[in-house]
């Protein structure tokens, strides 16, 4: 199958693209699009064999339930037996946008959607290719992150092609994604209000609205014995080739960089202050940057050929919350 790429420009989003992607998700196929936060691969959320899919293009352990993206509340009452009235609150605030809640689900999603739970989880993308997409098929677009299971997601459409060439039809090139991490996911189902994933919208943020939140989710990789509250919490994720090692110790990391780096090629990621190494990222203490450009990052060293990649750590609150998390995740040691 040839993989054919489309660009479009994310505040227009032009109607012909639209069309095309629109009918080759009516007819069953599977389709890369971008979302404010990273390139989704969708299917018809209806559809139970156009979502199986996704799993194989993936690679996705069918036990990884997948997130629907809605246009409108009519599209949410389909995809959810209820709508809880925190809920509503948290729509208002945060929707559209980065942030995901998992509902009771509706008979009407397939249980490869959600892998058997009875639950879904579901967002509002604001990117407005999505949000044109979703509404010209008329029906909610399931979608995990574009990328071969275990891989960083991909916040370019390019990095969607390197991952999916051959698997897929189309995908929608909007550019470089504007958050770059995934969506924060808040389960609403349980008798306490639940952060699964953080992300973009932050836990400080959440509980301006709603009240107390339990942040769910730990800085372990995948070989933790004890029972995930999300099923995505237990695979290794945003790995890239070379080893990942990350710096939380008070040390200085320019002094850290040299130390781990000594003899071998690196890449490094800093953030306080720029460590004048070759393959270095530095964000310069802004945040946003870090969430923006920290998975291509990661598949720009691999690109490169590093043999190890040293990140430094920021402060696990806000946004640094998401990121750390991500970091924890790719990382084979911390120090
Ligand atoms: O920003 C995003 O959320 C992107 C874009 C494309 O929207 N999507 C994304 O999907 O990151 P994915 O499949 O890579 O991550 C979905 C996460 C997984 O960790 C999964 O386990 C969790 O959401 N999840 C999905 N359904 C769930 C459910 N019913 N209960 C608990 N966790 C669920
Ligand atoms: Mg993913």
């Amino acid at each position: 199958m040839k993989t054919k790429i489309i660009k479009l420009d994310s505040h227009t989003a032009d109607t012909e693209g639209i069309f095309m992607a629109a009918a080759l998700l009516r007819a069953g196929e599977i389709v890369a699009f971008p979302t404010e936060t990273v390139y989704g691969l969708g299917a018809n959320a209806f559809d139970e064999q156009a979502v199986a899919k996704i799993f194989s293009a993936k690679g996705r352990p069918a036990d990884n339930p997948m997130i629907v993206h809605v246009c409108d509340a009519k599209q949410l009452k389909e995809v959810v037996s209820e709508v809880p009235a925190n809920a509503f609150a948290l729509i208002k605030k945060f929707w559209p946008g980065p942030l995901t809640l998992v509902l009771k689900k509706s008979a009407k999603i397939p249980s490869n959607v959600t892998a058997g739970l009875d639950t879904v989880a579901v967002r509002m993308p604001s990117n407005k290719i999505a949000l044109a997409l979703i509404k010209e098929c008329g029906f909610p677009i399931a979608a995990p992150s574009a990328n071969t299971s275990g891989k960083p997601s991909p916040t370019t459409a390019q990095h969607v092609y390197d991952d999916l060439k051959g698997k897929i039809h189309l995908i929608i090139d909007g550019g470089l994604c504007e958050v770059g991490l995934e969506s924060t996911v808040l389960d609403l189902t349980k008798g306490r209000l639940v952060i699964l994933r953080p992300g973009k919208v932050t836990a400080e943020e959440l509980e301006k609205v709603i009240g107390k939140i339990v942040v769910n989710f730990g800085f372990s990789h995948a070989n933790t014995k004890e029972k995930p509250a999300s099923p995505g919490m237990k695979y290794r994720h945003y790995s890239p080739k070379a080893e990942l090692i990350l710096v939380t110790s008070g040390k200085d990391f320019s002094e850290k960089v040299f130390e781990l780096g000594a003899g071998r090629s690196v890449g490094v990621l800093s953030f306080s202050k720029e460590v004048g190494a070759d393959n270095e990222f530095f964000f310069n203490e802004n945040l946003d940057s870090y969430a923006k450009k920290l998975f291509a990052a990661l598949r720009e060293l691999d690109d490169r050929g590093v043999e190890a990649i040293i990140a430094e750590g920021v402060e696990a609150k806000g946004l640094g919350l998401a990121v750390m998390n991500r970091l924890h995740k790719a990382a084979s040691k911390t120090v």
